[in-house]
């Protein structure tokens, strides 16, 4: 689906998304796969504690038919359609925070940045917030971050990029802890030394 122009002007302005996304696929995991790292390779994302009821995407364990706790994650678009599956669309990660034993509280990830660094951290806030970056998932089940500008060139033009600048590395947000990171820019370097190159990709449990 094409986001209408008033839509992409706001996303271009806040590169983040205010919508009520509340339309939510079946759960799933989030793998890494690494082509140079075996230990890496097809591990898990969880969920882990970067603050009151916020966590961050940390490195797991290899995906196993064992559940992970912390491993559910869910897509939330506001898409109206019967389709059970949405590609190329774009929506919110969600996961559901549970406090007290048994309350759920809808989270949802939004990429944090620090001037001084290009590795953003994506970071799951409860849904109050109501702020959160846009994600969209390809056919081949991999997360991506759209691109409508192409400003390396000038003057820039329209052109629609799939952009994977997925790393993980050892972040700091709130704690010292291995995680997903966002590297920004259109192939740029990560200034981190700790990060290494992945793919994530959504498995369905
Ligand atoms: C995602 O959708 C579920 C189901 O409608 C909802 O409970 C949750 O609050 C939504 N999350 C966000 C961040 O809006
Ligand atoms: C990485 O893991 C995936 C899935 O677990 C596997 O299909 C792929 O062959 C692995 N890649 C390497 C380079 O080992
Ligand atoms: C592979 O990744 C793990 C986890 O991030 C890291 O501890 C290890 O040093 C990496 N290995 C190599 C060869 O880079
Ligand atoms: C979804 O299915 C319902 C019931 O069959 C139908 O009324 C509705 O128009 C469909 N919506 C879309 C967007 O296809
Ligand atoms: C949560 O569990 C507690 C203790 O078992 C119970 O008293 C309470 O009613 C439960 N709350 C909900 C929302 O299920």
């Amino acid at each position: 689906m094409k986001p209408t122009l008033t839509f992409l002007a706001t996303l271009a302005a806040t590169a983040t998304a205010q919508f009520d996304y509340t339309k939510r696929s079946a759960p799933f995991n989030l793998i890494v796969l690494s082509s140079t790292n075996d230990t890496l390779n097809g591990t898990l994302l969880s969920a882990c504690h970067e603050g009151a009821a916020i966590e961050g995407f940390c490195r797991g364990p290899k995906l196993s038919d064992t559940p992970t706790y912390g491993a559910t994650f869910y897509f939330n678009t506001s898409y109206e359609t019967n389709e059970t599956v949405v590609y190329d669309n774009y929506g919110s990660l969600d996961y559901d925070l549970l406090i007290s034993g048994n309350q759920t509280v809808p989270s949802a990830m939004q990429l944090v940045y620090d001037p001084t660094s290009n590795v953003a951290v994506p970071i799951l806030y409860p849904s109050g917030g109501e702020t959160y970056s846009s994600v969209y998932f390809d056919k081949s089940e991999e997360l991506y971050i759209q691109s409508w500008k192409d400003d390396t060139v000038d003057p820039a033009v329209s052109k629609e990029e799939k952009v994977k600048q997925w790393y993980v590395c050892t972040t700091y947000y709130s704690y010292t802890y291995v995680t997903l990171a966002w590297v920004v820019g259109k192939n740029a370097t990560p200034q981190n030394p700790t990060c290494q190159k992945v793919t994530v990709k959504r498995v369905w449990v």
